[in-house]
């Protein structure tokens, strides 16, 4: 078991432990007062420090999301769309047939897992720091060719603990692509149609996968809509989803090659992330500058966005690194000003 894995792993269990041994205490110190209210506010109380599994901590905010998405999230119209019908849909179905899982695809810095903070935002009160919200790195987690089999039966313990603590956790697989061969296969049963397995039911959690395989096909796309002169608005999902499903399934390289999972249909939505343009970057320079507190200024945004690389060599219309490092480069501008 690699260490980084096993403090993950012990986090767990010593989380669902303590909310397990707190909770009868609480009820014990109150019920001996044997007032009604006094257990009200000692269950507030109690809420106020430990996170648990209902709806004081996990309360789905649609109209937060709409917003987030529709302010926060810069140049991704079908992202937008497809997210918030994805998530909504699946929130207000009390009776869900299976888990929820999305795969998210597109070049570097383009929002994946800012989209993915978001949805946790506005799911959790605690947002990404929710006890149930749960991040997979496979470079950090999962390193060792050699480990797989372990890696396997650790991701199932890992994830039936964490559902049968709190059914409506969050799952995130960053680096699918650099994910080995057949490891996500262990998780299929979770994602599949089954009422229960061994009693426990994986119907509500939410599965977000998110890597940069698929990217090249994304931005063909853009290109073409860019020189017919097309608006990147008018690009639908549909534009997109089947080359990008084709595409993923038979990359050797996308940690999903040839899984049962895009076989058996247990990837709801292929989410493509376009590529991100100049005046986007702006809008990302903008709202960092927002984000920190500091006074807007368009002259110094402009000026981080022109010298950040621009590809095709020629016409240079798309970000190289998306609107990743624009928040370390304005520290930079703003010192050397
Ligand atoms: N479309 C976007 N709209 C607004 N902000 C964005 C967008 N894309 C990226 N950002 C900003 O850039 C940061 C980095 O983006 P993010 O980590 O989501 O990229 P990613 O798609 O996960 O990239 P990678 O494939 O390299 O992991 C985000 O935290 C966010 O601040
Ligand atoms: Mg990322």
């Amino acid at each position: 078991m690699r260490p980084t894995y096993k403090i993950i792993f012990g986090y767990i269990l010593i989380s669902s432990v303590l909310v397990k041994a707190f909770e009868p205490i609480t009820t014990t110190i109150v019920a001996g007062a044997g007032a009604a209210a006094a257990a009200a506010a000692g269950r507030k109380i109690y809420n106020y420090f430990y996170e648990s599994c209902d709806s004081k901590w996990i309360d789905f905010n649609s109209t937060g999301l709409e917003v987030d998405l529709n302010r926060k999230l810069f140049g991704q119209h079908i992202v937008s769309r497809v997210v918030l019908k994805a998530i909504t849909g699946f929130m207000k179905n009390k009776n869900p047939k299976k888990p929820l899982v999305l795969s998210l695809h597109g070049g570097t810095g383009t929002g994946k897992n800012f989209v993915s903070q978001l949805i946790a935002k506005n799911l959790y009160k605690k947002g990404t720091d929710s006890g149930f919200f749960h991040q997979f790195v496979a470079t950090a987690h999962f390193p060792h060719q050699s480990q797989i089999e372990n890696y396997k039966s650790q991701l199932q313990h890992w994830i039936k603990g964490n559902i049968t603590n709190c059914p409506q956790s969050m799952f995130i697989f960053d680096e699918m692509d650099k994910m080995q061969p057949g490891l996500i296969d262990s998780i299929k049963p979770y994602l599949d149609y089954y009422e229960k397995l061994d009693g426990v039911s994986y119907r509500q959690a939410i599965f977000i996968f998110l890597s940069n395989s698929g990217g090249e096909n994304i931005v063909e796309v853009a290109l073409d809509f860019w020189k017919a002169g097309k608006d990147r608005e008018e690009i639908e999902l549909k534009d997109l989803e089947m080359a990008l499903s084709l595409s993923v399934f038979n990359n050797k390289n996308s940690g999903f090659w040839h899984t049962s999972l895009i076989d058996k249909n247990l990837v709801d939505f292929f989410v493509p992330f376009l590529p991100l343009e100049y005046k986007h970057l702006v809008q990302c320079g903008m709202a960092e500058m927002a984000a920190q507190g500091l006074k807007p200024n368009h002259t110094l945004v402009d000026q981080v966005v022109r010298d950040m690389t621009y590809f095709p060599k020629s016409e240079k219309i798309f970000s190289v690194k998306g609107c990743k490092t624009i928040s370390s480069k304005l520290d930079f501008y703003r010192e050397h000003a």
